[in-house]
């Protein structure tokens, strides 16, 4: 039987971090305020040279580094961002060209914050299928860039960077079973309300909206459920997993699923305090976090989840 394993990861920060304080300074918030709802303490904010393509490239080469293998090994790449470089062409294509391996497929995916899930269960199927032998998977993300610098109750929650994946397919188990699900009935919930500059009235910026504590409350019981059903799957026990690797949009919202697991918090990799929601590149950053500090160890079992805009949510159970 065929899996697909993780071989290597890696991840990029953008260099310019920004503290909840220097935030203070230009918008009307404190310190305070935001580590006590959200846990966030800081976040990276890219600049100009730093778009999803460049830091998706770093984070890769780190990732086949870490896999031990050269970018002639990749015959797929599959980038989740919802901030893409261009409207044309797409950010794998971009990604692709600096990697130098221009005759390999190469498509993005579009699923928030759970896009780097969604592109993880596509990833899985080819590999399982037999169809292809290693894929590259990127998520990335420059909210920074779609956020309103004047709506506080937005632009202390988003930062910037990517992370990256090397899947190969192996008979031993890897990624046990991944599970996506989405709600579009939500659509109004967390929202970039415009895009391309013709449908914009008056200019209107494309920014970023959320209705915070909707997206708070589906968050809890969606991904509550997500998990549960990851584990039912494998009829596996939660005192099974080593580590939850969560979205890291909110501590309060990773807390309640950690208590929900009957998870120490000990068991739960957490970037946000640092890294603020990074959207599509909130869990392979924290996954490479966690893998490079010796953390996670070959073996063990990761259970993986995300929610973004749409609502769009999965989760992952993988053996490392
Ligand atoms: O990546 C997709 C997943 N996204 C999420 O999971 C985000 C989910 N939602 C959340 O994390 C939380 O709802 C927030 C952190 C966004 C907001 O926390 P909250 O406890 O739901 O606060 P709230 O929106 O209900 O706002 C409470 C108060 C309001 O003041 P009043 O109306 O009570 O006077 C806000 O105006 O806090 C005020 N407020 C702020 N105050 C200081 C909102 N933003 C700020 C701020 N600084 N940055």
């Amino acid at each position: 039987m065929n899996y697909s394993r993780i071989l290597g990861t890696g991840s990029y920060l953008p260099k310019k971090m920004v503290t909840n304080d220097e935030l203070s300074k230009t918008v009307d918030t404190t310190d305070e305020w935001i580590a006590t709802r959200t846990g966030i303490r800081a976040r990276y904010v890219s600049n100009q040279e730093e778009t999803s393509s460049y830091m998706g490239y770093h984070a890769s080469l780190r990732a086949v580094e870490a896999a031990g293998l050269s970018v002639n090994d990749i015959d797929m790449i599959i980038v989740a961002t919802t901030t893409p470089d261009k409207g044309l062409p797409n950010t794998a294509c971009l990604l692709q060209e600096r990697l130098g391996v221009t005759h390999i497929p190469a498509f993005d995916i579009t699923a928030a914050c759970a896009g780097f899930l969604y592109a993880l269960s596509i990833a899985d199927q080819y590999l399982r299928g037999g169809i292809i032998k290693t894929i590259l998977v990127v998520g990335v993300d420059v909210l920074t860039a779609v956020t309103n610098w004047e709506d506080r109750s937005t632009c202390v929650l988003f930062g910037d960077g990517a992370g990256a994946v090397v899947l190969q397919v192996t008979d031993k188990p890897g990624i046990l079973s991944t599970h996506l699900h989405a709600d579009g009935r939500q659509k109004d919930s967390l929202t970039i309300p415009t895009w391309l500059p013709g449908q914009r009235k008056d200019d209107e910026p494309a920014y970023i909206h959320m209705d915070g504590r909707a997206v708070f409350r589906f968050a809890v019981k969606a991904l509550g459920q997500v998990v549960e059903e990851a584990l039912a799957a494998n009829n596996m026990p939660q005192s099974a997993i080593d580590w939850l690797i969560p979205h890291q949009a909110n501590l309060r919202i990773i807390t309640a699923l950690a208590e929900k697991l009957k998870l120490p918090l000990d068991k739960v990799v957490v970037t946000v305090d640092r890294h603020a929601n990074t959207s599509a590149a909130s869990v392979p950053m924290a996954l490479d976090e966690a893998v490079r500090d010796g953390r996670i160890q070959r073996g063990q079992t990761l259970l993986l989840e995300a929610i973004g805009g749409g609502f769009v949510w999965g989760a992952a159970l993988i053996i490392y």
